[in-house]
C-alpha cells in the first residue's frame, strides 16, 4: 500500500517536472524554424550569456538541425539553453559556449554523457589543461581534455620484470629507481660504455696458466676471501658511459695489490682514465679497453683517493687534473698534487702490457685463482639492467610487442670468482661471480652471478688481464 502510494507521488512529481520543463521550453510554441524561440523568456539573459565561460555544450554535446531536446540547464541564469545548429541563427537561447565548442571545435555527433570538467584526470587527480606529467620515461600533456603522451621505449619495462619473476629462470628482477624514467636508448647510451673489442685485441695470443691442475680447482672460489683487503669492490659509474675505465682500473688495482703481496692496496682512479686518457675524446662517451691498458702501461694511474670521481662526470670542465714525467727507465712520477687535497700520495701505478686469457672455462678459473681477478667483455641485453639476485641468463620475452625492447651493447666487467648452486629447474648450475660498476645498490651488493661454461652473453669470449709493473725497489 505504502509502496504504491510512493510510486504515485513519484509519478506525480515527474509529470509535474515534465510539464514545467515544457512550459520553459519556448520551442513547443514556436511558429516555425525561421522564427526565434520564445524571446521573452530569455530576453533578460540575452546579453548576460556572453560573459559566462561555463561548459554547457562541452558537457552536454552538440546536436544537428533544430533539436528542441538538445537543451541543458543554464545555471548561471537559472534558465535553459540549447546546443543545436539552430543556434547558428544567433538565437539568444543558446548556451554561451555553443559558438566556441560546437562551431569551432565541431565535436559531432553529440556526446550525450557528461564529460569530465575541463582538463584531464589521472587516477583521482584532476589536472588543468596544459599540465604536464611524467609517466616513466614519457611525458604527457593535457590537451583538449586528453593526455597526449610521447612514445619513447622506456628502460624499465614492468611487464618484462614481471615475466622474469614469474618464470623459473634462476634469477629475480627488480624495478630500480635509478633506471626509472630513462629511455631504453639512454640506458644503453649512458650506463655501459665499452666499444666492441678491436680486431687487434681479438687476435691477441691467449695465455694459458699451467697450474693448478683442473682437479685442484675448488668448487667455490671468491677472490676477496683468498686476498682480503687486496681486491676492490664495485664503484658507481652513474650516467657516465665508461665501463671501459671502471673495469680496467679495478682489475689493475687488484692485480697490483696481489702481486705486491699487499704492499700497494690502493684502488686505482677511473676518473684519471676518463679525464686523461682522452686521445680519442671518448671519456664518458664510451672508450676502448685497448686504450685503457695502453694508458696504464705508458702513463699509469694515481689512486682513487687521490683522483676521486667527479660528482658530475659529464661536466664539460672535466679536464685532466694529473700529469707525470718519466724517470727515463719507464717509471713515471706525478708532477701535480692530488685533485683531492686531503690525499697526499700521488704515487703513479703502472701495468705490463695486457694479455688475453683463453676462453676455456678451466683456463679462466686457473688464471683467477693464481693471479687474481680478470676483465671480461660481455654483451648486455635489456633484461640485465633489472638483475637483483641469482644466476643471470638472458631472458627473452616472447611477447610480440617486446620486439622493440630488444637491444644489445658491449660492456666490461670484472670476474672475481665462481661457484655452483641449485638454480633454474632445481638443476645444479655453474656460475661466475662478477663485479659490475653500477654501485652497491644494484644486484648482489654491486656484484652479479652469471652462468659459467656456456659463454652466456659472450662473457667468456674475451678475457683480459695484466701484471703490475713493479720495479726491483717495489718488490716486497
Ligand atoms: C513565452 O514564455 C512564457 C513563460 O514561459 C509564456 O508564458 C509565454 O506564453 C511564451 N510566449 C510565447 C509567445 O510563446
Ligand atoms: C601530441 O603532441 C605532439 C608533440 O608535442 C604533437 O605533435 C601532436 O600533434 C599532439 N597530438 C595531439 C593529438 O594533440
Ligand atoms: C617502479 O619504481 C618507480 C620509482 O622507483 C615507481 O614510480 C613505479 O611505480 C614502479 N613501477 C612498478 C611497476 O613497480
Ligand atoms: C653528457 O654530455 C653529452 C655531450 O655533451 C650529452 O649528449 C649527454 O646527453 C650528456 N649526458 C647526460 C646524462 O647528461
Ligand atoms: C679446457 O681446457 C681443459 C684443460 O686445460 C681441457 O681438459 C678441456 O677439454 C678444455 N675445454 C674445451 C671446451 O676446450
Ligand atoms: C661466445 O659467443 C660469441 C657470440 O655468439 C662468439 O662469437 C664467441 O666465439 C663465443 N666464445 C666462446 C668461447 O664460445
Amino acid at each position: 500500500m505504502w509502496t504504491r502510494y510512493k510510486i504515485l507521488i513519484f509519478s506525480y512529481l515527474t509529470t509535474e517536472l515534465c510539464a514545467e520543463t515544457h512550459s520553459l521550453s519556448p520551442r513547443e510554441v514556436d511558429p516555425g524554424p525561421y522564427f526565434t524561440r520564445n524571446q521573452t523568456t530569455f530576453e533578460g539573459t540575452r546579453h548576460k550569456r556572453a560573459i559566462f565561460q561555463g561548459q554547457y555544450c562541452r558537457r552536454f554535446g552538440c546536436c544537428e538541425d533544430r533539436d528542441d531536446a538538445c537543451v541543458t540547464h543554464f545555471y548561471e541564469a537559472n534558465a535553459l539553453c540549447y546546443c543545436d545548429s539552430f543556434c547558428e541563427r544567433e538565437n539568444p537561447d543558446c548556451c554561451p559556449d555553443y559558438k566556441s565548442f560546437c562551431q569551432e571545435e565541431k565535436e559531432w555527433p553529440p556526446l550525450k554523457q557528461p564529460l569530465d570538467p575541463e582538463g584531464c584526470s589521472r587516477g583521482s587527480q584532476h589536472y588543468e589543461e596544459g599540465s604536464v606529467v611524467k609517466e616513466n620515461c614519457n611525458s604527457c600533456t593535457c590537451s583538449g581534455q586528453q593526455w597526449n603522451c610521447s612514445q619513447h621505449v622506456c628502460l624499465v619495462h614492468p611487464e618484462l620484470i614481471e615475466h622474469i619473476n614469474k618464470g623459473d629462470y634462476g634469477w629475480t628482477a627488480q624495478n630500480y629507481s635509478q633506471f626509472w624514467g630513462m629511455t631504453l636508448e639512454e640506458g644503453f647510451k649512458f650506463r655501459l660504455g665499452t666499444l666492441p673489442p678491436s680486431p687487434m685485441l681479438l687476435s691477441m695470443n691467449e695465455m694459458t696458466a699451467s697450474f693448478p691442475a683442473r682437479a685442484d680447482l675448488p668448487e667455490v672460489f671468491i677472490s676477496s676471501y683468498k686476498w682480503p683487503g687486496w681486491t676492490h669492490g664495485p664503484l658507481d659509474q652513474k650516467n657516465c658511459a665508461a665501463s671501459w675505465a671502471f673495469s680496467t682500473a679495478s682489475v689493475a688495482a687488484d692485480r697490483i695489490a696481489i702481486q705486491s703481496r699487499g704492499r700497494y692496496t690502493a684502488n686505482l682512479s677511473p676518473q684519471n682514465l676518463i679525464s686523461c686518457c682522452a686521445k680519442n675524446r671518448h671519456g664518458c662517451n664510451s672508450g676502448s679497453i685497448d686504450r685503457a691498458w695502453w694508458f696504464l702501461r705508458k702513463r699509469g694511474l694515481v689512486s682513487h683517493a687521490c683522483y676521486p670521481l667527479f660528482k658530475d662526470q659529464n661536466s664539460t670542465n672535466n679536464i685532466c687534473a694529473m700529469a707525470s714525467r718519466s724517470d727515463g727507465r719507464g717509471k713515471r712520477h706525478a708532477t701535480k698534487p692530488c685533485p683531492n687535497s686531503f690525499e697526499k700520495s700521488n704515487r703513479i701505478y703502472q701495468c705490463s702490457p695486457p694479455y688475453r686469457v683463453s676462453s676455456n672455462e678451466t683456463e679462466i678459473m686457473r688464471e683467477i685463482i693464481k693471479n687474481g681477478p680478470v676483465q671480461a667483455i660481455m654483451q648486455v641485453h635489456e633484461d640485465f639492467f633489472y638483475y637483483k639476485t641469482g644466476i643471470y641468463r638472458h631472458v627473452i620475452s616472447t611477447n610480440e610487442e617486446s620486439e622493440k625492447y630488444r637491444k644489445l651493447r658491449t660492456h666490461a666487467v670484472k670476474l672475481t670468482g665462481w661457484g655452483t648452486l641449485r638454480g633454474a629447474g632445481g638443476k645444479k648450475e655453474k656460475f661466475w661471480i662478477a663485479a659490475n660498476s653500477w654501485g652497491k645498490s644494484w644486484g648482489e651488493n654491486g656484484y652479479f652471478r652469471i652462468l659459467r661454461g656456456v659463454n652466456e652473453s659472450d662473457i667468456e669470449k674475451l678475457i683480459i688481464a695484466a701484471w703490475g709493473q713493479l720495479t726491483s725497489t717495489d718488490d716486497p
